[in-house]
C-alpha cells in the first residue's frame, strides 16, 4: 500500500484517514460478525487498526465518536438491541427424499392416531432462502422486527425493517396482538444491480443473495438498509391474541389480506403424494422465480391438529422443509488437514481448490473421520464404492442447504500416478499426544486432555458460542487471543479477569482496540452473564454428546443445578435407580448418560466444573403451563391401549402440564394410566400401591389445562 506516514498528514488529511479508516473497519467487523461476504485477512484488518491507532495518537482532538479503537468483538450485533420473542422463533426438521415424506406423514398419523383411510391437508409452499424475522404489531401498530437470534432473544432491527416496502407499519382490522414471521429475502435481479454497485463503488461484492439480504439488514445504519432492496414473505405467525383462521391456509389468506406478501405458490395437499408433486412444479419452476428457494415446506393445515401435535425440542412436529438435492461440482483436493475439536476429535478437512457449488465459494469439505477417507461409512458399510479419497484426487464437492460441504465422488481416471493412499495421523499434531481410536468410536482421539491447547481454545470458543454463554465482545477470536496470551486456559478464567485486570486494566487497554471502555463493557457483559439459565450452562459444559436441546431437555428434568450435579455425581453407568432416571429422560440414551457421568466423575473435569460454578448463579429451570396442573412433578406410567390418543401424544401432554413420563413402574411411580390389556405394570403398581386410572380419569384429570 502506498500510503502517508501518519507523521506527515496534515489534520485534514489525518480527518479524511480516520473517516475511511473507520468505514472499512466498521464494514470489516460487520463481515465478521454478521456472516454475509468473505472478510479481509486478520493481518490486514490488524494493520488497518494500527494505522488508526496512530494517527489517533498524534492527532487526539480528532479521535471520532465512532472511533474503531473503542470497538471491540462484535459491533455490528452490539449496536442492535436485544429482543426476546414471546413465543420461540424455531427451525424445521428436514426431508430429504420421497421416503422422508411418506414416513413424516405416517408420523404425524401415528401421533394425532388418525389411520390412513382420513385424509390429512397439508400446506405446501416455497421455502424461502432467507433470513427470517418477527414483526410485533400491538393495535396495528408495528412495535418492533427481530431477527431470530438464537430462537428465545433476537436483535432489533426494527429501522431497518420500516425502510422494507413489503413490510407495513400499520395494520387495520389486524388482531390487538399480532406476530407475524416471515423471511426477508433479496431477488436475483437486485442481488446483481447491488453487486454491481458494490464493485463501482470499489466494495465487495456478497456471496449470494442470502448473504446480500443478510448484511443488508444487520445495518446499523437504517440509511443503508434503505438502499439496499429487500422484500419479504410472510408464513407464518407467533403471538396472537386471535386466532387469523381455522387453517394454515386461511391464516396465511388473512395476512395477504392485511397487506403482507404471501407466496403465491402456496397450495394445499390432500396427501404425500399430492404433496411431492408440488414439490416437483416448484423446483421445475426454481430458475424462474427470481429469488432463491432450497426447498418446500409442508405444514398440516388444520390448526386444531397443529396444536395437537406441538414441538419437540426445536423443531414443530406438524411442518417439514423438503430439502431440494444437493449441488455438485468438481475440483481438485489440494491437502488433509486435521482440526483438533474441543473433544479431543481429529477432523480431517480437505483443502480444495476453491470452486463455485451454487453461487457459494467451496474451499473446503469435511472428511469426517479415517474410515470415511478410506471408503468406510459409520457403520462399516461401502461408500463411494470404496474409492478412498487421497490428496490430489479429483473430487466431486456437494453441499446442500447450510451444511458443511462434502465430498461424494472421486474421479479415478484422472488419480496421479504417484499417489499413495492417505495415512491417518496417530498423534496429535498440536500437542503430540497419542491420539487413539476406542472401541466402537468412529473418531481418533488425542488423549492430551487439557494440556492440548487446540482441545482447550476450541471448548473456550464453545463456552462463549451463540448458543451458550453468547458474551457480547468475546468472541471466538479473542478467546483465542487471551488463551495465547495466558490470560484465558479456562472457562472459569472468564469470570476473573476483572478481579486480575480491572484495577490496573494496563495490559489489557494496551493491547489493540481494548480502550478502558471496551474493557469495562467486556467486563460488564462478563458479570451480565453470571446467571445463567440452567440448560445453556449445561450445553456450555462441552461434554461429549451434549447439544444445546440436550441442555434444555435435562434441564427441564432437574430443574437446579444442586439435583443435577447431586444426580451425576451419583450415578452408577449401566445400573440403578438414578441410571434409569437418567435414560427415563426423552431424547437422553445411554450413549449420552455415560458421557454426562464420566464427565462429572473424571477429576479434572470436575475441577474444571466445580471452578466454574464457584463464579455462576444458574437460573433454575421452570417447567412451563405448570400452573394449576395437578400432575405437574408427579411421575406418570403409560401402559395398555390408549384409546383417545396415541401413547406419543399422551407422553407429550404430559409432559407439557409438568409431569415426568416414565417407561416403568417403580417407588417413585405416582400415577399408571392403564388402559385395556395392562399387564404386569398393573399388578407391579397395585403391589408398590401407586395410583392407577384409566384414561377417561386421567382426561377428566388434565382437563380444561
Ligand atoms: S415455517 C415453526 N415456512 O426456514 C416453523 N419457514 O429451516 C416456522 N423458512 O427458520 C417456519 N421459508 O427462516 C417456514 N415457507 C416457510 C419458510 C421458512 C423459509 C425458513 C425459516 C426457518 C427455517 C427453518
Amino acid at each position: 500500500m502506498d500510503q502517508k506516514s501518519p507523521s506527515e498528514m496534515t489534520e485534514n488529511e489525518a480527518r479524511a484517514e480516520l473517516e475511511r479508516l473507520a468505514k472499512i473497519l466498521l464494514q470489516a467487523n460487520q463481515d465478521y460478525h454478521g456472516d454475509d461476504a468473505p472478510t479481509i485477512s486478520d493481518a490486514e484488518y490488524d494493520a488497518f487498526k494500527k494505522r488508526n491507532a496512530e494517527i489517533e495518537k498524534l492527532f487526539p482532538t480528532l479521535v471520532r465518536e465512532d472511533s474503531p479503537s473503542e470497538q471491540i468483538g462484535a459491533p455490528a450485533s452490539s449496536g442492535f438491541g436485544k429482543i426476546s420473542h414471546a413465543v420461540r422463533m424455531l427451525s424445521l426438521g428436514n426431508a430429504f427424499d420421497d421416503n422422508d415424506v411418506e414416513e413424516f406423514d405416517t408420523r404425524v398419523r401415528k401421533f394425532l392416531g388418525i389411520n390412513s383411510g382420513d385424509v390429512i391437508e397439508y400446506t405446501a409452499e416455497p421455502k424461502i432462502d432467507g433470513l427470517s424475522l418477527s414483526l410485533r404489531y400491538e393495535s396495528g401498530q408495528l412495535v418492533y422486527a427481530a431477527t431470530r437470534g438464537d430462537g428465545e432473544v433476537g436483535e432489533n432491527v426494527t429501522e431497518n425493517a420500516r425502510t422494507i416496502d413489503d413490510i407495513p407499519v400499520m395494520l387495520t382490522n389486524a388482531p390487538d396482538v399480532l406476530e407475524v414471521r416471515g423471511e426477508v429475502y433479496m431477488s436475483h435481479h437486485d442481488f446483481l444491480a447491488l453487486n454491481e454497485r458494490q464493485k463501482v463503488r470499489g466494495e465487495k461484492a456478497f456471496a449470494n443473495p442470502r448473504n446480500a439480504a443478510a448484511g443488508s439488514l444487520r445495518q446499523l445504519d437504517a440509511q443503508i438498509t434503505k438502499s439496499r432492496p429487500l422484500k419479504f414473505f410472510a408464513y407464518a405467525w407467533g403471538e396472537i391474541s386471535a386466532p387469523l383462521g381455522a387453517t394454515q391456509f386461511d391464516s396465511i389468506k388473512a395476512l395477504k389480506a392485511l397487506g403482507f406478501s404471501t407466496n403465491p405458490l402456496t397450495m394445499v395437499c390432500s396427501s404425500p403424494e399430492e404433496l411431492i408433486s408440488h414439490y416437483r412444479k416448484i423446483e421445475q419452476s426454481r430458475a424462474t422465480l427470481g429469488y432463491d428457494i432450497d426447498g418446500v415446506v409442508y405444514k398440516v393445515n388444520d390448526l386444531g391438529l397443529q396444536k395437537r401435535l406441538g414441538f419437540r425440542s426445536t423443531t414443530p412436529r406438524w411442518a417439514i422443509a423438503h430439502k431440494f438435492p444437493a449441488e455438485l461440482a468438481w475440483t481438485r483436493l489440494e491437502r488433509i488437514e486435521i482440526q483438533i475439536g474441543r473433544t479431543g476429535a481429529l477432523s480431517p478437512v480437505a483443502r480444495l481448490d476453491p470452486v463455485t457449488v451454487g453461487g457459494v465459494v467451496v474451499s473446503n469439505a469435511t472428511l469426517h473421520n479415517e474410515d470415511y477417507i478410506q471408503g468406510r461409512g459409520s457403520k462399516g458399510e461401502v461408500i463411494r464404492d470404496g474409492k478412498d479419497i487421497r490428496e490430489g484426487d479429483w473430487v466431486q464437492v456437494y453441499r446442500a442447504g447450510d451444511v458443511i460441504p462434502k465430498i461424494a465422488d472421486v474421479d479415478m481416471s484422472k488419480r496421479p500416478s504417484n499417489s499413495v493412499p492417505y495415512e491417518f495421523p496417530s498423534k496429535c499434531n498440536i500437542c503430540g499426544s497419542p491420539a487413539v481410536r476406542e472401541e466402537g468410536d468412529a473418531v481418533r482421539r488425542c488423549t492430551g486432555g487439557i494440556i492440548c491447547s487446540a482441545q482447550a481454545i476450541e471448548k473456550l470458543k464453545h463456552f462463549v458460542s451463540r448458543s451458550a454463554f453468547d458474551i457480547e465482545g468475546l468472541g471466538a477470536k479473542q478467546v483465542e487471543q487471551f488463551y495465547n496470551d495466558g490470560w484465558i486456559k479456562t472457562p472459569a478464567d472468564i469470570f476473573t479477569l476483572r478481579e486480575r485486570f480491572g484495577q490496573g486494566l494496563q495490559q489489557l487497554k494496551n493491547r489493540d482496540g481494548w480502550g478502558e471502555k471496551s474493557a469495562t463493557n467486556l467486563f460488564d457483559a462478563i458479570d451480565a452473564k453470571r446467571e445463567i439459565p440452567l440448560g445453556k450452562l449445561i450445553f456450555s459444559l462441552g461434554i461429549r454428546h451434549v447439544g444445546d436441546s440436550s441442555g434444555a431437555l435435562l434441564a427441564n428434568h432437574f430443574q437446579s443445578w444442586e439435583n443435577f450435579e447431586r444426580a451425576l455425581v451419583n450415578t452408577t453407568i449401566g445400573s440403578g435407580e438414578a441410571w434409569d432416571d437418567l435414560l427415563s429422560i426423552d431424547g437422553v440414551g445411554a450413549v449420552m448418560a455415560s458421557s454426562l457421568v464420566n464427565a462429572f466423575q473424571n477429576e479434572k473435569e470436575r475441577e474444571a466444573i466445580d471452578a466454574l460454578i464457584t463464579h455462576l448463579a444458574p437460573i433454575d429451570a421452570v417447567r412451563k403451563n405448570t400452573e394449576g396442573s395437578p400432575v405437574a412433578g408427579k411421575t406418570v406410567v403409560f401402559t395398555g391401549t390408549l384409546e383417545k390418543m396415541s401413547r406419543a401424544e399422551a407422553k407429550a401432554r404430559a409432559e407439557e402440564l409438568g409431569a415426568k413420563v416414565s417407561g416403568s413402574v417403580s417407588k417413585k411411580t405416582d400415577i399408571l394410566v392403564a388402559g385395556p390389556g395392562a399387564g404386569s405394570k398393573a399388578t407391579k403398581a397395585a403391589e408398590l400401591n401407586v395410583m392407577v386410572i384409566d384414561e377417561a380419569a386421567w382426561l377428566d384429570m388434565i382437563e380444561g389445562l
